[in-house]
């Protein structure tokens, strides 16, 4: 039996400007991970895919070509030269709530495709993984901007660009984050339609939102380079304020936020495509055990507290 892993992520800096063209800043979240297992089946079954956290457990052949695990079984077992007629179990499960800006469903298909590369002796880099993952992000999304497949499948902070080769980025010094969840399920495509079509309806306006995110997050990735925390977390105010213009966020985001301020965090945001899901607050070793209790009382229905270096 072949096992892997995918961690979750979380948007730092840029959601939805990204989607049209602006920098946008993520990293992994090590703390929640997608697992996959691959393992040879005794009956011939052809391929059955066994999803315990849906409670799923189907073979690929009575799939509709839109489920997104089986498109992700089929485009890595095309990619690595490997036949749809063989009798694989694929086991998936996942510590990353779904639709809540975590990038569940990048880390599923990301988890699904190294099992089956590892299993059949591949070694897939990893913009190769993203790429595979990107297509499955597209059922997902509708136009990702494939910010969730790169920093998952690359596994580090990235300073993202749409269709641009990635740059290296360097945290100098590691900071925490504390990520709320709202409890609240928000399906990514739902708010990046609704951006859609208000920026169709005042491009001039939605524009300039988008580059002052864009401009936020070049300073955002400047402060993170040179270790200015403190900067950095002014920079995470401003940008929640931007996306409260793109009407992304939500009372309950809002709560969280103001929580975390009042527990002393540097700064808080929204993270992903908003409405629900989760946020962020930037806190420090002193600060990070009562944001979190403010945060808990706020309603958050879970705390993660994660360092990223
Ligand atoms: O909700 P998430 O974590 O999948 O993040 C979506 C980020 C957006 O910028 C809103 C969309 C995208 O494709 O980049």
């Amino acid at each position: 039996m072949t096992i892997a892993y995918a961690s979750g992520k979380a948007i730092l800096f840029g959601e939805h400007a990204v989607v049209y063209g602006r920098p946008a800043i993520a990293v992994p979240i090590t703390e929640v991970q997608a697992q996959a297992t691959v393992e040879n089946a005794q009956q011939a079954q052809g391929i059955r895919i066994v999803a315990q956290d849906l409670h799923r457990d189907y073979l690929l052949r009575d799939a509709p070509p839109d489920d997104p695990l089986c498109f992700t079984v089929i485009n890595t077992l095309r990619h690595i030269g490997q036949p749809l007629t063989q009798d694989l179990i694929i086991t998936v499960q996942s510590t990353i709530p779904i639709a809540c800006g975590l990038g569940s469903g990048a880390a599923v298909a990301t988890a699904i495709v190294r099992a089956l590369a590892q299993h059949f002796g591949h070694r897939l880099e990893a913009n190769v993984v993203s790429s595979i993952v990107f297509e499955t992000e597209k059922l997902h999304h509708g136009t990702p901007s494939g910010i969730d497949n790169t920093v998952i499948a690359f596994e580090q902070p990235v300073y993202f660009v749409r269709e641009q080769t990635l740059e290296a980025f360097r945290v100098s010094r590691p900071f925490l984050l504390a990520i709320a969840d709202t409890g609240i399920a928000s399906p990514t495509k739902i708010a990046v339609g609704d951006v859609r079509r208000a920026w169709q309806a005042d491009p001039a306006k939605y524009e300039e939102i988008f580059d002052e995110i864009g401009t936020l997050t070049v300073m955002a990735r400047q402060a993170i380079e040179s270790g200015a925390i403190e900067v950095l977390g002014q920079l995470m105010d401003a940008n929640q304020r931007l996306l409260r213009l793109l009407k992304v966020s939500s009372p309950e985001l809002e709560s969280l936020i103001t929580a975390a301020k009042q527990g002393g965090a540097l700064g808080a945001k929204l993270s992903g495509g908003g409405r629900g899901g989760n946020m962020i607050a930037l806190v420090t070793p002193q600060t990070k055990d009562r944001v979190s209790m403010m945060l808990r009382l706020a309603g958050a229905r879970s705390v993660i507290t994660t360092e990223v270096h």
